[in-house]
């Protein structure tokens, strides 16, 4: 057993949705395949009083819907969880959870290692931080890690202020923040497809590439989350930090190898070349939504807890021209929304046309720009679009999608998002976490636009179940293009 691999994992929320839902099934996960082996234990805080054997209970009850399930690997992976009741804005408590942290140790082997996870509201990340440093719960002889869950602050003052907090029990390199985007297989596939492909790493710049178009969709609307919903809206839910990574994923360089470091310097500098855009750039690149009734959908300003006058948006669109030598002129087109016509995140690589097509001459024009998809979700995969010729006598074109789809079972069989990222904080591996100056930088960029629309820009409508507003595909027409059809 790798040293690593051993640990006493901290989980606050222990009896949330967040631990529930995600983290002891990508626990399990990791049990069964042997990443986590007999040197561990979790220990689960939240303050309702819960007993050690009820909240494995709860543990085993979580798993219910999980594969590859058998009741004696259940059992001897609950046995390993404790549950201690704990406030966490009490001092005291802590003593206690560092007491039964040192025991557990003691008793599995876990070499000193510490794993926590703050899967609780964002407003106690600082005071956690701050009593795990004050009551001594970091160990002195393993690994101290802390894994921390989104939203990482709401615009860069706060964001600031909780790294403030945080940085003040971890270093950087002992803080994993969490978009669980970067532990999706087609968003670590993309760097494969980018890097490893002679056909493709040449051309992946402003030479060849007309436009980018990321596509981050849901179909269903707010559901239970209205009260977080209502103070963030889709800008921060949703850009500022998934599609943002979507494009640095998209956009920067080729890092000069395959470590979290050098990855990193690579994001950094494209984050980097995020415009400082004025109130007026903000204004005329960015559209906000928000749906109304259609059908038996009901508006958004009708879902249980909304304000019926709210001006928060479901939907965003925009238009970001990096500052990069390389994408000079190359615009990067994204939209996210609720109640659009079905789940999906995809990202469209539309190559230039062709300067001069030789089958013009005979009336032969169907020739179209190639593009790349992938497909992050729900289907995992890419098509590459080119011009071939129809069958028959007749000259004429048309365009054949070669395409790649991994089948239903793999991707069935294939780790969770949280399962991967887990496994990375548990393997010290920071490649597929964000850093404090990734968050930094797109905050900023996100504010301006947040500042300008709190000042004055309309909130456009579309109906449930739509694509999104009319100015969404404005602001595609205007630059002469639109979006990609895939997604139509
Ligand atoms: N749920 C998701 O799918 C999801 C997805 C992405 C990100 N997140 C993020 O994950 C975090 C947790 O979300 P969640 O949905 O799991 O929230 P949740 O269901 O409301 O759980 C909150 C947890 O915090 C505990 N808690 C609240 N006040 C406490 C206190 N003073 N001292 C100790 N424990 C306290 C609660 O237990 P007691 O009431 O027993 O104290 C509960 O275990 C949030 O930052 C959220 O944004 C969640």
């Amino acid at each position: 057993m790798p040293k690593e691999q051993c640990s006493i994992i901290t989980i606050f929320g222990g009896s949330g949705d967040l631990a529930r839902r995600k983290l002891y099934p990508s626990l399990y996960q990791l049990f069964r395949r042997g990443v986590l082996g007999e040197h561990f234990a979790v220990i689960g805080t939240a303050r309702r009083p819960w007993t050690n054997e009820f909240y494995r209970e709860i543990v085993a009850g979580s798993l219910e819907n999980e594969p590859n399930t058998s009741a004696d690997a259940v059992q001897r992976f609950a046995s390993h969880f404790y549950y201690q009741s704990h406030d966490v804005t009490d001092a005291d408590h802590y003593v206690t959870l560092k007491n039964l942290s040192n025991k557990l140790d003691e008793q599995y082997g876990a070499g000193g290692n510490r794993l926590f996870y703050m899967a609780m509201a964002p407003r106690f990340f600082g005071t956690i931080a701050s009593h795990i440093r004050s009551e001594k719960l970091l160990s002195p002889s393993g690994y101290n890690r802390l894994i921390i869950e989104k939203p990482f602050g709401r615009d860069f003052a706060s964001a600031k202020e909780l790294n403030d907090s945080i940085g003040a029990a971890f270093n950087e390199d002992q803080i994993y923040r969490i978009d669980h985007y970067l532990g999706k297989e087609m968003v670590q596939g993309l760097l494969a497809l980018r890097f490893t492909n002679p056909l493709l790493t040449p051309i992946w710049n402003k030479d060849y590439i007309s436009d980018v178009q990321i596509t981050l969709s849901e179909n269903v609307g707010v559901e239970e989350r209205a009260g977080y919903y209502e103070t963030a809206g889709a800008l921060r839910d949703m850009v500022q930090n998934h599609i943002m990574q979507l494009i640095a994923y998209v956009a920067m360089r080729q890092p000069d190898t395959f470590t979290p470091e050098a990855v990193h310097a690579a994001k950094n500098e494209l984050f980097a070349n995020l415009p400082v855009l004025t109130p007026e750039q903000a204004k005329r690149d960015w559209v906000r939504g928000q749906y109304v009734a259609a059908g038996d959908q009901p508006a958004y300003r009708e879902e249980d807890g909304v304000a019926s006058d709210s001006q928060i948006e479901t939907y965003v669109a925009g238009r970001i021209m990096l500052s990069d030598s390389r994408w000079a002129g190359v615009p990067f087109y994204v939209r996210t929304g609720k109640r659009m016509p079905r789940k999906a995140t995809e990202i469209s690589i539309n190559f230039k046309p062709l300067e001069h097509n030789i089958f013009d001459a005979v009336g032969c024009n169907e020739a179209r720009s190639n593009r790349l998809t992938v497909f992050v979700e729900p289907e995992q995969g890419y098509t590459l679009t080119l011009n071939g010729k129809t069958m028959g006598s007749e000259y004429a074109l048309r365009q054949d999608p070669l395409s790649f789809r991994y089948p239903q079972d793999k991707i069935d069989e294939a780790p969770e998002a949280y399962e991967r990222l887990i496994q990375d904080a548990l393997m010290g591996d920071q490649t597929n976490f964000t850093r404090w100056q990734e968050q930094d930088a797109t905050w900023k960029y996100v504010d301006v636009v947040r500042q300008a629309w709190d000042d004055d820009a309309p909130l456009a409508t579309y109906a449930a179940g739509s694509h999104g507003p009319a100015e969404a595909d404005q602001l595609l027409e205007r630059d002469g293009f639109k979006w990609a059809e895939e997604f139509d």
